[in-house]
């Protein structure tokens, strides 16, 4: 007998299974022969939330939540925030492997020249109301692309695929840029392709009069940072989303609107924006025992605290909270810095907190940061959408060239009425 199986004993049954175990994994539809009858179903598994259950084989981003690590390809995060570039690391974590100088030169070059709009775009864009939210514009603006690029559903072609996945990652500064510029009532501004990624992002926010924008270096490069840290995080909500959509080979532009979907609600991308709010409610650093107190007696979540892997400090959270300072030097400190600090203070010494394991992650500082940046609080989702956009692209490469990989489709386990008859209206 093989040493790497797992014996299971139905004890309805008295029954006993072997089922290979394979990377520390047994195989779902291996439970299905553990049957009481020969007409039954056979045994599923119940995991709401996807909480133990390993949906694809993935070679892109290892975390390993209880030690807070965090690598693209292998490589730690902390070495691509601090010696890398976000476009180096959107190459990366696409194919695999660091670029060459001429492969860095043509992905660059590439990326840098598709970042245009199609001119109908910006009516698209000009029908949403003026408080639109732009994470709302961000969505169907991506999901209006797919239109506008109808080879996008050869999917299996892979040159049609590869100009996507550019033409994505190119535009979505520039979708997000717009959704800016519109609830600001201020005039489109195109793109500059003499300037980097981040840096073109800002003049296409900020630029207006100048014959040429020039990006504050600083900033430029908190931005890129800010990026990179956001590439990807494995099976998230969104890439989820990226994937189950995807599995039905729909085109990227349509899976990639449900992605960013999955990703504006508060417990998930949007939550940058919730810690905001809440920061700002707060709106004291006195105020926060209070503010913790409702959080323990349940009447709050502690938002941009706690993440379903990292049961330790989120490492971007660490990288997050050294850009702040050197933001900050920059724009000025941000007053909610401190409210921050504290309730960081507080909520790591306290035994709810303690017992939980919930330490900040990735949105806790980010916010301050983009608000200090000049961002209004509701692009912050739109910002953590731009550099996703390389980590949903990689994922639905990776799942499209995985053979094992079936349409998503989870079970359920019925609870409702049985076998019932209609009965007309007049008599019920
Ligand atoms: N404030 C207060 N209590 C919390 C929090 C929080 N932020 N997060 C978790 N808990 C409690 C939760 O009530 C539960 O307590 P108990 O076991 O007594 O019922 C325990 O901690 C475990 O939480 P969980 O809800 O089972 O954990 P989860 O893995 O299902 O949820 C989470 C993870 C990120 C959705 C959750 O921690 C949360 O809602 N955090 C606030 C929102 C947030 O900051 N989201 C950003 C996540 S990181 C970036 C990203 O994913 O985009």
């Amino acid at each position: 007998m093989s040493n790497d199986t797992l014996t299971i004993t139905d004890n309805r049954t008295g029954q006993t299974y072997e089922i290979p175990v394979t990377h520390d994994t047994i195989n779902a539809m291996d439970l299905r022969q553990i049957k009481v009858n020969p007409d039954d179903f056979g045994m599923l598994s119940y995991d709401p939330g996807f909480k133990n259950t390993a949906s694809t084989k993935s070679a892109i981003t290892y975390i390993d939540g209880g030690k807070g690590i965090l690598r693209y390809r292998g490589y730690p995060i902390e070495q691509l925030a601090g010696k890398s570039n976000f476009l180096e690391v959107a190459y990366l974590v696409m194919f695999g492997e660091l670029p060459t100088e001429d492969q860095y030169q043509k992905w660059s070059y590439d990326i840098l020249h598709h970042t245009f709009l199609h001119e109908n775009i910006k009516q698209l864009m000009d029908a949403f109301r003026h408080d639109a939210h732009p994470m709302g514009m961000f969505i169907a603006t991506v999901a209006a692309l797919s239109t506008y690029y109808p080879e996008a559903r050869n999917i299996f072609n892979e040159k049609d695929r590869m100009k996507q996945i550019v033409r994505l990652i190119a535009k979505v500064p520039t979708i997000a840029a717009f959704s800016y510029r519109h609830s600001r009532g201020l005039p489109y501004v195109y793109p500059d392709n003499d300037l980097s990624y981040a840096g073109n992002f800002l003049s296409m926010l900020d630029k207006m009069t100048q014959v040429k924008y020039t990006p504050k270096p600083e900033l430029e490069k908190a931005l890129d940072v800010l990026f990179t840290l956001h590439v990807d995080h494995e099976q998230n909500c969104g890439t989820a989303t990226m994937r189950v959509i995807g599995s039905s080979n729909t085109d990227p532009y349509s899976a990639m609107a449900g992605a960013a979907a999955a990703l504006y609600g508060p417990l998930h991308g949007g939550a940058n924006e919730a810690v905001l709010r809440m920061l700002m409610e707060i709106g004291d650093v006195k105020n926060v025992p209070a503010f913790v107190k409702g959080v323990k007696s349940r009447e709050r979540l502690l938002m941009g605290f706690g993440h379903r892997v990292y049961k330790n400090y989120d490492p971007r959270a660490r990288i997050i909270k050294k850009i702040a300072d050197e933001v900050f030097e920059i724009t000025g400190r941000n007053a909610l810095l401190d409210i921050a600090l504290e309730l960081e203070r507080i909520a790591l010494e306290d035994d709810f907190f303690v017992q939980r394991s919930l330490y900040p992650n990735v949105d806790f500082y980010s916010g301050i940061i983009y608000q200090a940046m000049g961002f209004p609080v509701a692009m912050f989702p739109v910002l953590f959408a731009i550099p996703r956009t390389v980590g949903w692209l990689a994922q639905w490469i990776e799942l499209l060239n995985d053979k094992e990989q079936k349409i998503a489709r989870p079970r359920q386990i019925f609870l409702g009425e049985d076998e019932r008859d209609y009965v007309p209206m007049s008599v019920r």
